[in-house]
């Protein structure tokens, strides 16, 4: 998992090498000084028998100054790179997960809820980016120090180093009964965030709904149950890591004192420590024990971003199970569509088939339309045609090649498809009709418009096509919506068009024109027409009846109607529906 994260470091090696290294440079410094002040002490000012020696004061003040400046450079210097390798690993980390979701096939984003993708690329980032950056400043830092504290401290004086001896396991002991307390909590905090933020989001994008339905008290309440339990979590944790302190100034204070009545001793009695040694050991003591915390905050800090990698990593690890061949074939020849035994499940291996033993031939430039009630698996069908899915078993054709075989750019320009849960972007009309065709011209855009019906309203709009949408197109009709949907479709100029449920909220008469515009103006596209009304469908070439993922009939109206008993019902009801 670390590997295949510190893959995403890249072109921050060198600041990520730099940091360690300035971090040892610190310590070795900030090791030297306590020594340097001993010697100051002992041979200068208590030296030349109790006179002092002032040529040793000068030179050995002289170094102290020059090994304080290099231990701040390298302290400052390490800060900087150490954030900037923090930083730039975190772009890159966001970089690869947004490029990796952008190869997500339909049944990628099946996997993933939205909220958790936001989550994993926001806050799971951050963590680990503030991670990375511990690790490269404390965690080299922090092991070093003590290793390098406790030798000079022994150095210094071994008999006196023993009192370490007994401070470090105890404050050892209590941080890891902290650490064990605090662990499953945390783990327990991050979960719960993952709730917390797919209740805000999916409040949030559906407060309308939920204004609509009078539903603002029960989701309230949601949230304040899951923001409460975090609270509660996070207190608990954090009462527990508050005995770090008392802990750790109980071994300071203790060890301080120890190290002074042991130091005193030795000095007045048998005269076999300096005062200044006395003076190093205390420094040395704060450092070992000050590089303690720290491990320990690391060992924290650690443990509560693993989560967050992992969930990272599932990210990265998904592999888009849809991709083009090598040698992939980049022309279209016409838009004829073939289905052959084509069957479909979503959940590979389940053997819940959505489509099963689909035969059909479409040849280029008919007009096809498909009806079956809700759940009957029309969009499902119309979804293998551009890939969005792979077929289960079988194959399916267009212009006389397997889907498989094109490069999926080549095939998704040439087979536009108008889903039935579109969206807008938030940008201007022209914005989002350039999502169909990069640098059009206003010519191209307006053909577009005209054909979709949707040029007429635009240009009521007070900015005209420069009128700016806002996110999911909030700011338009339902009906103004889809037709820009179908503008932008359009904009690919495709071979084959598919219209799913496209129209449902457009008035029968704009309907009937934009079937007619279909007709008179792109008689060589092949086109696809779901829908549920009748009328949209019936002067297609063909209709295809679909009933609990099987074609149940093909033919045109008239054939049907003789045919087909579903059709029949359906066209009866809704011909009395509309008479009544
Ligand atoms: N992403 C998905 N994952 C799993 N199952 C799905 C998915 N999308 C659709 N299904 C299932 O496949 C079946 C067919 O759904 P489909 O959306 O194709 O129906 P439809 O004919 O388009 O219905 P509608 O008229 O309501 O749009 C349904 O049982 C549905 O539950
Ligand atoms: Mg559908």
């Amino acid at each position: 998992m670390i590997k295949k994260l510190l893959r995403s470091v890249r072109e921050f090696k060198t600041v990520s090498l730099l940091t360690p290294v300035f971090m040892i440079g610190e310590v070795i410094m900030e090791v030297i000084i306590p020594l340097l002040m001993a010697m100051l002490v002992d041979n200068g000012i208590n030296g030349n028998n109790g006179t002092g020696d002032m040529n040793y004061i000068l030179i050995m003040g002289g170094a102290l100054v020059v090994c304080c400046v290099l231990s701040l450079f390298a302290g400052f210097a390490g800060a900087k790179t150490g954030a900037k390798a923090a930083m730039g690993f975190a772009r890159n980390l966001r970089k690869d997960m947004f490029y990796r979701i952008q190869n997500f096939s339909f049944s990628n984003i099946d996997k993933f809820s939205t909220a958790s993708l936001v989550t994993r690329l926001t806050t799971d980032v951050t963590r680990v980016q503030d991670a990375y950056q511990m690790i490269l400043r404390i965690a080299v830092r922090a092991p070093i120090m003590l290793v390098f504290s406790l030798i000079m401290a022994f150095m210094v004086n071994a008999q006196l180093s023993l009192v370490f001896l007994v401070a470090i396991p105890i404050l050892g002991i209590g941080l890891l009964l902290i650490m064990k307390t605090v662990h499953p909590v945390f783990e327990r905090v991050f979960k719960r965030y993952d709730t917390l933020n797919n209740v805000v989001q999916e409040n949030v994008s559906g407060m309308r709904v939920v204004k609509a339905f009078v539903r603002e008290d029960f989701e309230k309440q949601k949230f304040r149950k899951i923001s409460g339990d975090i609270y509660n979590d996070f207190s608990f944790a954090e009462k527990v890591l508050a005995f770090n302190n008392p802990l750790m100034l109980f071994c300071a204070y203790g060890g301080m004192l120890l190290l002074a009545w042991i130091g005193a001793n030795l000095i007045v009695i048998d005269g076999s420590l300096t005062t200044g040694e006395l003076m190093s050991m205390t420094t040395y003591a704060m450092q070992i024990l000050m590089n303690l915390m720290m491990l320990s905050m690391i060992f924290v800090m650690v443990t509560m971003s693993r989560a967050s990698a992992e969930r990272i990593c599932e990210v990265l690890d998904e592999e888009s199970d849809l991709s083009s061949p090598d040698n992939a074939s980049n022309d279209v020849k016409d838009g004829s569509i073939e289905f052959r035994n084509v069957s479909f499940e979503y959940k590979k291996g389940s053997g819940n088939y959505a489509l099963s033993d689909i035969n059909i031939k479409i040849n280029s430039g008919e007009t096809i339309g498909i009806i079956g009630g809700t759940g009957s698996s029309k969009s499902t069908l119309v979804q293998l045609i551009p890939r969005l899915y792979d077929v289960s078993k079988g194959s399916i054709l267009v212009g006389g090649r397997d889907v498989r075989e094109y490069d999926l750019e080549t095939l998704r320009d040439s087979v536009a498809m108008v889903l039935q849960k579109n969206t807008l972007f938030s940008g201007t009309i022209k914005d989002n009709l350039q999502w169909g065709k990069l640098n059009a011209t206003d010519e191209e855009m307006i053909e577009a418009c005209k054909l979709a019906q949707a040029d007429g309203f635009i240009r009521e709009f007070p900015d005209g096509y420069d009128t700016y949408i806002e996110q999911d197109g909030s700011n338009v009709s339902g009906g103004q919506k889809q037709r820009l949907c179908i503008a932008r479709a359009l904009m690919k100029k495709p071979k084959i068009l598919i219209l799913d449920d496209s129209t449902s909220a457009v008035d029968t008469a704009t309907d009937a024109n934009i079937r007619k515009a279909f007709r008179e103006q792109i008689p060589d596209t092949t086109k696809l027409i779901i829908a549920q009304r009748i009328s949209s469908v019936m002067d297609s070439d063909k209709i295809l009846v679909l009933d609990g993922g099987k074609v149940v009939d093909f033919g045109t109206h008239e054939e049907l109607m003789n045919t087909s008993s579903i059709y029949r019902e359906v066209y009866e009801s809704q011909k009395k529906g509309s008479e009544e």
